[in-house]
């Protein structure tokens, strides 16, 4: 019977250790701490007060083409937008959705028949508030807008304010970032895709300050990611090619605002050339860590897209240059060091 006890003890015990992870494993399931897979795409991640909240598209069961639509348009219910917490950057605990769909009006812009995409949320010091922007769009991507909502804590719930066409051009793909100075930038791919906007966010962060540059003109970049290191800033982008992986590119400027400097693919190893078969979606800076920032992509399943994975890699620097080689698995203690391996290039 001691036996017994002890043997279950151990299996008890394991089992929990089994569910603690310790390491990031990019394109694999990646579970929550209920043990289910975290549905939170396009996403990205908001440090405060010494925790990280992840923020995603909470994506519907289904997935179908839209009706009438000519592309490779393929969508799930608008589920809106999901919150899971961490400490570690591993373990997620689900928070909920945190921006609800409105399942009662039709013509609601987060009716589930929308598109709800690549939510982010800045926190903003003045005013207290957590400020969601996203894009807003009909099931065959013509309205092309961008939504803004907003709520006293980074669990939510936030509050649905209104979409527009910022600057007076439509809105697609898109990133925020919240400048050392407290200054907030929209980014986002604007004249049909073509171009790429990155517009001044009033004090309060609801909405458009008028200021605004247009940045590599008919390059027909998408899915934004942005951070700053030593004082510069950096961009990385992909092509426009719907669900589909293409090659990333990374950018450079002194200001934010541009002029920007087209570099080269960061990415290296294999499937290089096609992003690993991901897309970027936000570029997180590790609490702490310096240089320590993971690039995060999103690996979509178009014709399953709930199942849609996470490629999360640490970024690498060479001076000013970075690069992003793949890595089958990794841990924090890994960052903000340079890598030695195969894949440097
Ligand atoms: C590429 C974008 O980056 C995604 O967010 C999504 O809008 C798909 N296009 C839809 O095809």
């Amino acid at each position: 019977m001691k036996n017994f006890c002890l043997l279950l003890a151990c299996l008890c015990v394991c089992s929990v250790f089994s569910c603690y992870a310790q390491s990031i494993m990019p394109g694999k399931e990646w579970k929550d701490t209920d043990g289910n897979p975290i549905n939170a795409h396009g996403g990205g991640v908001l440090y405060h007060d010494g925790t990280y909240y992840w923020y995603g598209e909470y994506k519907g069961e289904h997935t179908y083409r839209s009706p009438g639509v000519d592309w490779d348009c393929y969508r799930t219910e608008a589920g809106g937008v999901s919150c899971y917490s961490s400490k570690d950057l591993y373990n997620w605990k689900f928070e909920g959705i945190v921006l609800e769909p409105d399942t009662l009006n039709p013509h609601s812009d987060i009716h589930p028949s929308m598109v709800i995409e690549r939510p982010k949320v800045i926190y903003n010091d003045e005013t207290g508030k957590f400020v969601m922007w996203m894009h807003i769009d009909s099931y065959n991507y013509w309205k092309a807008a961008a939504g803004v909502a907003v709520s006293d804590s980074p669990t939510g719930k936030f509050t649905y304010l209104r979409s527009m066409h910022p600057n007076g051009q439509i809105s697609r793909d898109m990133t925020l970032f919240k400048d050392d100075d407290g200054k907030a930038y929209h980014i986002y791919s604007s004249e049909g895709n073509a171009t790429l906007y990155i517009s001044l966010l009033t004090d309060d962060y609801l909405d458009h300050s008028g200021t605004y540059t247009r940045n590599f003109p008919n390059k027909f970049r998408e899915a934004p990611a942005i951070f700053k290191r030593n004082g510069k800033y950096y961009m990385v982008t992909s092509g426009c090619t719907g669900w589909d992986p293409n090659e990333a590119e990374y950018a450079v400027a002194e200001s934010i605002l541009g002029p920007w400097k087209a570099v080269e693919n960061p990415c290296r190893g294999k499937d290089a050339d096609k992003t690993f078969y991901g897309q970027s979606t936000f570029i997180l800076p590790v609490n702490g860590k310096k240089d320590g920032y993971i690039m995060m992509f999103d690996k979509w399943n178009k014709t399953n897209l709930i199942d849609s994975r996470y490629i999360w890699l640490p970024i690498v620097f060479e001076g000013e240059n970075l690069t992003i080689p793949w890595m089958e698995t990794w841990n924090l203690d890994n960052i903000g060091c340079r890598f030695v391996g195969e894949n440097r290039k």
